[in-house]
Formats: C-alpha cells, sequence, structure tokens
C-alpha cells in the first residue's frame, strides 16, 4: 500500500525554524515563521497568560472531554473582542473552539463543501496553508491578484471576482494584517467589498488572525463587521495564537453567522460533526487561559497593554526601515505603511539562498518577512544585507 505514495516536500515555512535552529552563527536573524520577538529576539509568554495559566493550575478540577464544541466560556468571552456591539447579531452568531487558526479555517472550508460551495475565489498571493486546505477538501481555487504593482490592495480584482460569482461559490479575505503582503483593504475599500457582498450570493469566509497586530483590536476588525453588518451568511476563521502569543498551545475559533437562530443550530451541529471527525475536540489549555484573562477585568487590561506593546514595537521596526528607504535595488518605504508581522520583499530565489547562507538571514521562498524579527540592534545588518545581495 505504502509504497504507492509520493514523498511530499516539508513545509517550506516550518522547515525555516529547523534551519535556523541548526545555523551557529550568532549574528543570525529569523524573519520565517510568523511568531513575534521581543527587541531581545524572544517570544514570551503573556504575562496576562501566565498569570491566567497559575490561577488554572489552582482552580482547575478536571480534565474531563468537554465536546467538540471545546471551552464555550472561552468562544463567547471572545465574541464582543471580535464582534464589537451585538456581538451575536440578534442570535445569528454562534461559534466553537478549534485548534488554532488553522483549525478554524479548516472547519470553514468543510462546512462550506458540505454546503455546496465548489468554488473559492482568493486573493493571490495568500498564506500558503489555505490553497493546501482548499485543495485537500476538493474545492477548486479561483485566484485573483490581492494587491497592485504599486503596492496597493486591488479592490478592484475584488470586486469582479465577487461580481463574476456564483450561487456555489465562496471567498475567502485575510480580515486585517494580510499574510503575506501586510497589504490591507482600506475602511472605504471594506465598506465597497461590504456591499459588493450583500448583493452577491457568494458566501464570505474571512480569516482573521491577527486581530490587534495591525493598527488596534477594534481598528482591526472594521473590515469583517462591515461585511457582517452587510449579508446575511458568513463564516470566520478566529486565531488567538498570534494576539494572546499562544502559538503551540493551538488556540482558534470558529464562528458562524446565518440567517437565523433556526439556521444557526443547524449550521453548528454540523460544525460539531466536523470537529469530531477532524480532531473529535480541541486542546483546552490556551483555551481555558485566555477565557480566565478575558473574564478579569485586570488581566484583560494587562493582554491590551501587552498586545499594544506588541504593536508599537513592529510599527517603530516599520517606520525605521521606510526610513532606510532603498537598500540595494528594494525599496523599503512601502513596508511604513503595510501592517501586522508581514511584508513581501521583491527578491529572486538566488537573492533569498544568498541572504540565509551568506548573511544568516532567513525568510519565506516567497520574499516574505516578518517583521518582528527585527529590532535596534540587527535592522542596520539587514538593511545592508539586502543592499548587498540586490546592489
Ligand atoms: C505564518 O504564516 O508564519 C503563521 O501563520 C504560522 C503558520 O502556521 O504558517
Amino acid at each position: 500500500m505504502l509504497d504507492r505514495l509520493d514523498q511530499q516536500p516539508p513545509d517550506a515555512l516550518l522547515a525555516l525554524i529547523k534551519l535556523y535552529a541548526a545555523d551557529t552563527r550568532d549574528d543570525k536573524i529569523d524573519l520565517g515563521v510568523g511568531v513575534y520577538r521581543t527587541g531581545q529576539g524572544d517570544t514570551p509568554v503573556f504575562e496576562a497568560i501566565k498569570a491566567a495559566e497559575r490561577k488554572l493550575v489552582e482552580e482547575q478540577d478536571s480534565k474531563a472531554y468537554l465536546g467538540p464544541e471545546g471551552d464555550m466560556g472561552f468562544v463567547n468571552a471572545l465574541m464582543p473582542h471580535v464582534f464589537g456591539d451585538n456581538p451575536t447579531r440578534g442570535g445569528r452568531i454562534e461559534g466553537m473552539q478549534t485548534p488554532g487558526g488553522t483549525g478554524a479555517v479548516r472547519l470553514a472550508l468543510a462546512m462550506a463543501a458540505k454546503a455546496g460551495v465548489a468554488r473559492v475565489h482568493m486573493g493571490t498571493p495568500s498564506w500558503p496553508n489555505h490553497a493546501q486546505i482548499i485543495a485537500d477538501l476538493g474545492l477548486q481555487m479561483v485566484a485573483f491578484p490581492h494587491a497592485t504593482a504599486d503596492g496597493t490592495a486591488d479592490v478592484d480584482a475584488l470586486l469582479k471576482a465577487i461580481a463574476d460569482a456564483g450561487e456555489l461559490d465562496a471567498v475567502l479575505l485575510h480580515g486585517c494584517c494580510h499574510n503575506p503582503t501586510g497589504i490591507d483593504y482600506s475602511n472605504d475599500q471594506w465598506d465597497a467589498i461590504a456591499a459588493a457582498l450583500a448583493n452577491s450570493p457568494v458566501l464570505p469566509i474571512i480569516d482573521l488572525a491577527y486581530q490587534g497586530l495591525g493598527n488596534g483590536m477594534e481598528e482591526d476588525a472594521y473590515g469583517m463587521r462591515r461585511v457582517l453588518d452587510a449579508v446575511p451568511e458568513a463564516l470566520v476563521a478566529y486565531s488567538c495564537d498570534k494576539n494572546f502569543g499562544l502559538y503551540r498551545d493551538r488556540v482558534g475559533a470558529f464562528y458562524v453567522m446565518a440567517r437565523n437562530p433556526q439556521e444557526l443550530a443547524v449550521a453548528m451541529s454540523n460544525g460539531a460533526s466536523l470537529a469530531r471527525a477532524n480532531w473529535s475536540m480541541p486542546p483546552d489549555h490556551g483555551a481555558a487561559a485566555v477565557r480566565l484573562v478575558l473574564r478579569d477585568a485586570a488581566l484583560t487590561a494587562k493582554w491590551q497593554d501587552e498586545l499594544d506593546t506588541m504593536r508599537a514595537r513592529m510599527r517603530q521596526v516599520r517606520a525605521t526601515l521606510a526610513d532606510a528607504g532603498m537598500a540595494g535595488a528594494v525599496d523599503l518605504a512601502p513596508l511604513g505603511g503595510q501592517n501586522g508581522m508581514f511584508s513581501v520583499l521583491p527578491l529572486t530565489k538566488e537573492q533569498i539562498l544568498a541572504l540565509r547562507e551568506d548573511h544568516g538571514i532567513y525568510m519565506a521562498g516567497s520574499g516574505r518577512i516578518n517583521a518582528a524579527g527585527l529590532h535596534m540592534g540587527n535592522i542596520e545588518k539587514f538593511v545592508a544585507a539586502l543592499a548587498a545581495v540586490t546592489g
């Protein structure tokens, strides 16, 4: 049997973690996988989460199963932060916990497929795992360009995709901090997107994996909330892996907005059975910690403060890069206006390899950099290396 399988390449992004760890150079720079780093290059556990974990150790009286929907206290506590005022839109939104944002994307696309969706429109480039999950579910991906040549979001391409889409189509959108480009739709563009979706049968699936890392928790939710206000049905994949720093604990949530509470209940029963068939139940620990943070005003304030610090540091890195202007042939100025962890630099495969081999600088093969890997102690080296390999 097994000799019928073809060898699969390792996930290129995750393979970088090992390559970087094996590099013995002291001044190596990791701009690969999307984890936050402090100005000292660390990825610490949030203090708010540490405090919640201590509480959890004290208070948790059982580790018995919760069910396929996971910790509903977590799912519900998150909702006002994600959806704002009227978080259930009149009993039309419910959620369930998932293993990370990936689990939520998987459930969203699997539910769409089960409901009859055949094609998923998606701006490219996108997070590589989006296309992989779409293909794994036997769905057809229809690509449109996410950004124009001048580095702004290509909203016309999205509006055309929506206008051309039919009954069995979905569109997968990044809510904020576009991965990999960092190029987000403006609020005006989101208004136009929401209006287009209101007049279209296409099902919006919104991946919100970086809320709070762009311009703030409220600001980063603008587009998703406008879409939800405009359409009858939508699916939202959410991740707490970045904004609570819980990466390896895999903390995500999948939310469904339906036309009415009856259809919502049916949809959620499908969510539960899909979860059961995929992973049975999500891991508990990280979600329980988030619940404890969000149910405690002091811990919530502490978390928000820590998130603000993260965002401010990434903004500072972006501003410093933008000020550097040209690094050889690469114009860094646009990075100042982009959001979140990621930006894509126009580099060839050879230049990316030279950065790794000659300078110890690790980035995705697409030219995507994680700005959080830079700090005042290594930016100069990075800009000089860019100039050296492209100049
Ligand atoms: C990334 O894009 O670096 C993150 O979302 C991590 C991942 O799972 O790929």
